[in-house]
C-alpha cells in the first residue's frame, strides 16, 4: 500500500497565498548592468509598474544612450490604447534606427506595439522588419495581424540576444521595400542585460546536454551566436507573475491554465513555507520564488494518473528549432527521497527523459530545471502546436504514479542565417462565428482572459481550452484540425474510438429522456451552422435550435469529440437531469448519441444568464426586486437539489453564468456535469473528491479539507447573492488587493458598515435599508468559514423570500407585520423586464409545489414554504 499523498493547497483559488507569493519573491536576485524604457514617440517620461520610461520625443542630451535617426515621426494612437508604452508610436515609411550604447553580454530586446490608426497611418498597412545586432528579428512583420491573430490589441515581443564586445546595439525598423503603403512603427523598447549564464552556456545544460527530441544525440548548449525569440513563459499551477516581480529582469511569467490541454488538468499543489535553497547551478534569479512553489501534478484519483499524460500545448512557428526550459522543484511533504515520484516527459510527442526524478537530480526544496530542444515542422503550414507531456511510471517504478512541473519557458532559436521571423498568420475571416459570451469580451480580450486564467477550478480550464481549441479550428480552418498530420493536441485520436465503443448500449438512460436522432438535430441546427451558436461551454458549443417541426424552441449543447472529461460529464447530466424537474432547473428535454456524436437537448433558456445582465451596459438594468426574485428562484432550484430527492444532490459549481432566466425572466439552475450525488449513509456528512468548481466562488472549507457538502453550494450562493447586490464579478484580478475577492471584499464592507459603497450603482436608492441588511445578513450568513455555521439552502430561500417582503412592503410604504404573508401584486414597477410573464411565477410562490416534482422524486417539495415560519 501506498502512503496517500493527502495535503494540497490550491494555490489558484487562495488569495492569501497570493499575498504570500507577492512579499516571499526573490525580487531583485539579479541587478542589470543594462536597463533601458523607451516609451517611443513620447514627449514626457513615465513611471508604469515601477519603471521610468524614457520619452524619446524628449531633449535628446537627457537619453545620450538612446540615439535615433531622424527620418521618422511621432504620433498618439487614435484609440484609447492600453497604457504606458502604448500611447504614442515613433512611424515611419522609411527606414529608422536607435542605437543603444549598452556594455557587452546577453541582453533581453523586448518591442511593444499596438497596431492602432495613426495620424495618416493605418493599422493594417504596417508591414516591416526588424534587425537588431545582425540578427533578424521580425521581417514583413505586421502587426496588425499579429494582434488580430492573438485577439491581443497590444503586444511585446521577446527576445534575447548577445551584444560584442565594442559592438554597439542597433535595433533597425525598416518597411517591407515594393509596397508604397508600408511603414514600420514601434511603441516601445526595452534593452535589459541578464547572467551570463542564465540562458547560454548555463552550468546545467553543460553538465546535462540538452537532449533534442526524437535524436539520440544532445544538441549543443545554446551559444553566443545563437539569438532567441521567448515564445512562452509560464508558471505552472501558480499566477501571472508581473515584471516587477521578476527576479530583476523584467520577465513576465503567465498561467499556465490556458495551455493544459490534456483531459484532466491535474491538481495545484504549493508550499508556502519552503525555504528554497538554490545553488550555483540554480541561482536564485532563474526564476521567482512564486514559479518553484507552486505547480502542477497529475490528480488524487488513484486510478487516473496512470491513463493520461498531462498535456500543454503552445502554438508556435513551423520550421524552426525550440529549447524548452522545464522549471522543477519538489516541495509536498510526501516526496523527500529518489524515485518517491519518477515520472516520464514528451516533447513533441517524443520522449526527451524517461526517468525524470526531481529529488534525485537536486533534492528537496532546491529550484532545478532541464533544457530539452526540437524541431518543429508542419508541412506547408506555417505554425505548429507544439506539445510537453508528462507521464507516470506505474506502480513498482515510483512510489507515487504522479508527475510534477512548476515553470515553462519556451524559446524559438535563430536559422542558421540568423533569422528568428515567422511568417504572419492570415487574416481572420470578417464577421468570424465568435461566439455570442466570448464576442461580448473582444474588446479587451486580454483582460477577460485575465480573469479567466484565473477562473482555476478544472471547468475553468475545461471551457478555456475548449475556446482555445475552437479559436485554434478556425483559423487553420476546420478541416485541419482534424490533426491528420499527426500533430494532434486535443489527445490521441484512439479517445473517439473509446469513447463510441465505451457509451454504446444500454448505459444511457434512453428510458428516463427522449432519445433525438443526429438526422433531427442537424435539421435543428441546419447542420451545426454557426450562426446559431449562443455559446461555449465546458462540453463545447451550444446552439439554439427548433425541434418538432418547429414547434419546441431548444438548447443544444454539442460535446466536443474526443473530450473524455466530457463524456463523464455528459453522461452524469443525463442521469441527473432526467431525473430531476423542477421548475427553477433547466429541463433536459433529452439527448443525441450516436457513433461520433454527443448531443444534450435542453429547454431553451431565452435570456440567457443571470450574470449577462448584472454587467449588461444597456439602458436596462436588472431591477432590484427581480434580482432578489431571481436569487429566490436560483435558492429554491439549488434547495430542491439538496434536500427534495433521494440522494443530496451538491451542485458543486454555483455561479451566475449557471443561473439561467427563461422569457418570463424565471431563474433556474443549469450546469450539472460536476454535481456529486452526496452521502447516501446518514453516518457521512460528506464525499471526498477532488476539487472543482470555479475559482471566486469555491468554498474555503472545501479546498482545505477536500470533502465537499450541501454548504459549498451555500457558499457559492453565498458569493452569487453579493455578486447580485455589486453587480461585480466574484474576482476582480485587477482591483487593490483587498478588493480582488469579492467574498472579502464584499463581508469587510458589511461588517463595517460600508455596504452602500460597494452596491451596484444602478440600484442606487432602490433598495429599501432593512431590505439591503436582511439581504446583507444572508449572504454574510452564506460565507461563514465554517460549513456547519452556514444556513440550508431552505433557509436562504426564506430569507430571501422575507427580504423581497422588506422591499414591497417599504415600497408601499406599509409597516411589515413579520408572519403576514405578503402575496405580492405589486404592479407599480415599470421595468423593462417584468418579474412574471404569467400568474404562475408570482413572487409569493416561495417555492413551487405546483406538480413540478417528477415521480421519481421522493418527498413533496413544498420545503421552501416551510421554514417561512421562522421569522414569524
Ligand atoms: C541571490 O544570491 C546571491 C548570491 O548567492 C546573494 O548575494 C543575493 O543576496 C541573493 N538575493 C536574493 C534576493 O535572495
Ligand atoms: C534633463 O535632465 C536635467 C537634469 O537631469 C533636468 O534638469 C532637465 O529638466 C531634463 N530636461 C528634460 C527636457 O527633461
Ligand atoms: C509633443 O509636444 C508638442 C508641444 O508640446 C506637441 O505639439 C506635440 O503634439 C507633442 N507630440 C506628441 C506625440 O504628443
Ligand atoms: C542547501 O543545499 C546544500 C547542498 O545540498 C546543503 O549543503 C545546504 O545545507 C542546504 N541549505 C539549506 C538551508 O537547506
Ligand atoms: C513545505 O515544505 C516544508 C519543508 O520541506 C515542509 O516541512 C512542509 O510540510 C511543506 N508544506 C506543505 C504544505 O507541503
Ligand atoms: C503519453 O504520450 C506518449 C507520447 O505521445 C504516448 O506514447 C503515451 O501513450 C501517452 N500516454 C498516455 C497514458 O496517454
Ligand atoms: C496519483 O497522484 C496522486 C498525487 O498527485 C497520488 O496521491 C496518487 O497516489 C497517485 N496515484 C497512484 C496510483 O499512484
Ligand atoms: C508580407 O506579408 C503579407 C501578409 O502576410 C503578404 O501578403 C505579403 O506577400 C508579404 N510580402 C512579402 C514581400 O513577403
Ligand atoms: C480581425 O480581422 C478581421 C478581418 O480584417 C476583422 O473583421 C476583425 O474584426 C479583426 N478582429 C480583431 C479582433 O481586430
Amino acid at each position: 500500500m501506498k502512503p496517500p499523498l493527502l495535503l494540497f493547497i490550491f494555490i489558484s483559488v487562495s488569495l492569501e497565498a497570493l499575498q504570500v507569493l507577492v512579499t516571499g519573491d526573490n525580487v531583485g536576485a539579479y541587478k542589470p548592468t543594462d536597463d533601458i524604457t523607451v516609451d517611443c514617440g513620447s514627449n514626457t517620461s513615465s513611471t508604469a509598474d515601477g519603471r521610468i520610461w524614457i520619452g524619446d520625443a524628449v531633449d535628446r542630451s537627457n537619453s545620450s544612450r538612446i540615439e535615433k535617426t531622424p527620418s521618422s515621426i511621432t504620433a498618439r494612437a487614435s484609440n484609447s490604447s492600453p497604457g504606458v508604452p502604448y500611447y504614442t508610436a515613433r512611424l515611419s515609411r522609411s527606414e529608422f534606427a536607435y542605437t543603444f550604447h549598452v556594455t557587452p553580454g546577453p541582453k533581453f530586446v523586448r518591442l511593444y506595439f499596438f497596431p492602432s490608426d495613426y495620424l495618416n497611418f493605418h493599422r493594417a498597412d504596417s508591414f516591416f522588419s526588424v534587425e537588431a545586432a545582425g540578427y533578424t528579428l521580425l521581417q514583413n512583420f505586421s502587426a496588425y495581424l499579429f494582434a488580430n491573430y492573438t485577439d491581443s490589441p497590444s503586444f511585446f515581443k521577446e527576445f534575447c540576444l548577445t551584444v560584442g564586445e565594442h559592438q554597439i546595439l542597433n535595433v533597425k525598423f525598416a518597411p517591407t521595400p515594393g509596397n508604397s503603403d508600408a511603414y514600420a512603427f514601434v511603441n516601445g523598447i526595452e534593452v535589459v542585460s541578464m547572467p551570463e549564464s542564465l540562458y547560454y552556456n548555463t552550468e546545467v545544460d553543460l553538465k546535462e546536454g540538452i537532449n533534442l527530441a526524437g535524436q539520440q544525440q544532445g544538441l549543443r548548449s545554446i551559444g553566443a551566436t545563437d539569438a532567441l525569440e521567448v515564445m512562452k513563459r509560464l508558471n505552472v499551477g501558480g499566477q501571472v507573475v508581473r515584471p516587477s516581480l521578476d527576479t530583476g529582469m523584467y520577465r513576465t511569467w503567465e498561467a499556465d491554465d490556458r495551455y493544459v490541454t490534456s483531459l484532466e488538468v491535474g491538481i495545484l499543489p504549493v508550499n508556502l513555507t519552503i525555504q528554497l535553497n538554490y545553488s550555483e547551478l540554480v541561482p536564485n534569479y532563474t526564476a521567482p520564488d512564486s514559479v518553484y512553489i507552486t505547480a502542477r501534478s497529475m490528480g488524487n484519483k488513484k486510478s487516473i494518473n496512470l491513463s493520461y499524460n498531462l498535456t500543454w500545448s503552445i502554438e508556435v512557428d513551423s520550421d524552426f528549432y525550440y529549447v524548452l526550459r522545464l522549471h522543477f522543484c519538489e516541495f509536498q511533504i510526501e516526496i523527500n527521497n529518489p524515485s518517491d515520484r519518477i515520472f516520464k516527459i514528451f516533447v513533441d510527442s517524443q520522449l526527451v527523459e524517461n526517468r525524470a526524478d526531481v529529488i534525485e537530480w537536486r533534492g528537496k526544496g532546491m529550484p532545478v530545471y532541464r533544457d530539452y530542444a526540437v524541431f518543429m515542422s508542419n508541412g506547408q503550414k506555417k505554425r505548429s502546436i507544439l506539445s510537453i507531456a508528462l507521464g507516470a511510471l506505474p506502480d513498482g517504478y515510483t512510489l507515487y504514479s504522479d508527475a510534477i512541473l512548476n515553470g515553462l519557458e519556451i524559446f524559438k532559436i535563430s536559422n542558421p542565417d540568423r533569422n528568428l521571423a515567422g511568417l504572419n498568420p492570415d487574416p481572420v475571416p470578417v464577421n468570424p462565428p465568435v461566439p455570442r459570451p466570448a464576442s461580448k469580451a473582444s474588446s479587451n480580450l486580454s483582460e477577460a482572459a485575465k480573469i479567466a486564467i484565473i477562473a482555476g477550478g478544472a471547468l475553468g480550464f475545461t471551457v478555456l481550452s475548449v475556446l482555445a481549441f475552437f479559436l485554434y479550428r478556425r483559423r487553420n480552418g476546420a478541416k485541419d484540425s482534424a490533426s491528420s498530420d499527426g500533430t494532434s493536441w486535443w489527445g490521441p485520436a484512439s479517445y473517439a474510438k473509446t469513447k463510441s465503443t465505451k457509451t454504446q448500449g444500454s448505459s444511457l438512460p434512453s428510458d428516463l429522456c427522449r432519445h433525438f436522432s443526429l438526422a433531427e438535430i442537424r435539421a435543428a441546427t441546419n447542420d451545426f451552422d454557426k450562426v446559431f451558436i449562443i455559446g461555449v461551454g465546458g462540453f463545447g458549443n451550444v446552439y439554439e435550435g427548433y425541434v418538432d417541426g418547429g414547434a419546441t424552441h431548444v438548447a443544444i449543447k454539442r460535446l466536443n469529440q474526443g473530450s473524455q472529461q466530457g463524456l463523464h460529464e455528459f453522461r452524469t447530466e443525463i442521469e441527473m437531469l432526467s431525473q430531476l424537474r423542477h421548475r427553477h432547473l433547466v429541463s433536459l428535454i433529452g439527448f443525441c448519441k450516436d457513433a461520433t456524436e454527443m448531443i444534450l437537448v435542453y429547454d431553451y433558456m431565452a435570456r440567457g444568464t443571470l450574470r449577462d445582465h448584472l454587467y449588461s451596459t444597456d439602458n436596462h438594468p436588472l431591477p432590484w426586486k427581480q434580482r432578489l426574485e431571481i436569487c429566490r428562484a436560483a435558492a429554491c432550484g439549488l434547495d430542491y437539489l439538496h434536500t427534495g430527492v433521494k440522494h443530496t444532490i451538491i451542485h458543486r459549481d454555483v455561479k451566475t453564468t449557471n443561473i439561467l432566466l427563461n422569457e418570463n425572466w424565471v431563474a433556474k439552475v443549469s450546469d450539472f456535469g460536476l454535481s456529486k450525488v452526496g452521502p447516501t449513509s446518514v453516518s457521512k456528512t460528506h464525499v471526498s473528491t477532488a476539487v472543482k468548481g470555479t475559482f471566486g466562488y469555491l468554498d474555503p472549507e472545501y479546498y482545505r479539507r477536500q470533502q465537499l457538502t450541501d454548504k459549498s453550494d451555500v457558499y457559492s450562493f453565498g458569493v452569487v447573492l453579493f455578486e447580485v447586490l455589486c453587480a461585480r464579478p466574484a474576482v476582480s484580478r485587477m482591483a487593490p488587493m483587498e478588493q480582488i475577492s469579492l467574498a472579502k471584499w464584499a463581508q469587510s464592507c458589511c461588517k463595517s458598515g460600508a455596504v452602500e459603497k460597494i452596491v451596484d450603482p444602478h440600484l442606487k436608492g432602490a433598495i429599501a435599508p432593512e431590505c439591503l441588511i436582511k439581504f446583507c445578513e444572508i449572504a454574510v450568513s452564506c460565507l461563514q468559514d465554517e460549513g456547519a455555521k452556514r444556513p440550508s439552502m431552505n433557509d436562504v430561500v426564506s430569507g430571501l423570500k422575507f427580504a423581497l417582503q422588506l422591499q414591497v412592503s417599504a415600497e408601499r410604504e406599509v409597516t411589515v407585520h413579520v408572519g403576514v404573508s405578503v402575496h405580492d401584486s405589486d404592479d407599480g414597477d415599470n421595468d423593462a423586464a417584468p418579474i412574471r410573464g404569467n400568474g404562475s411565477d408570482e413572487v409569493s410562490s416561495a417555492c413551487d409545489s405546483d406538480g413540478w416534482a417528477a415521480a421519481t422524486t421522493t418527498r413533496n417539495n413544498d420545503f421552501c414554504d416551510k421554514s417561512r415560519t421562522s421569522y414569524d
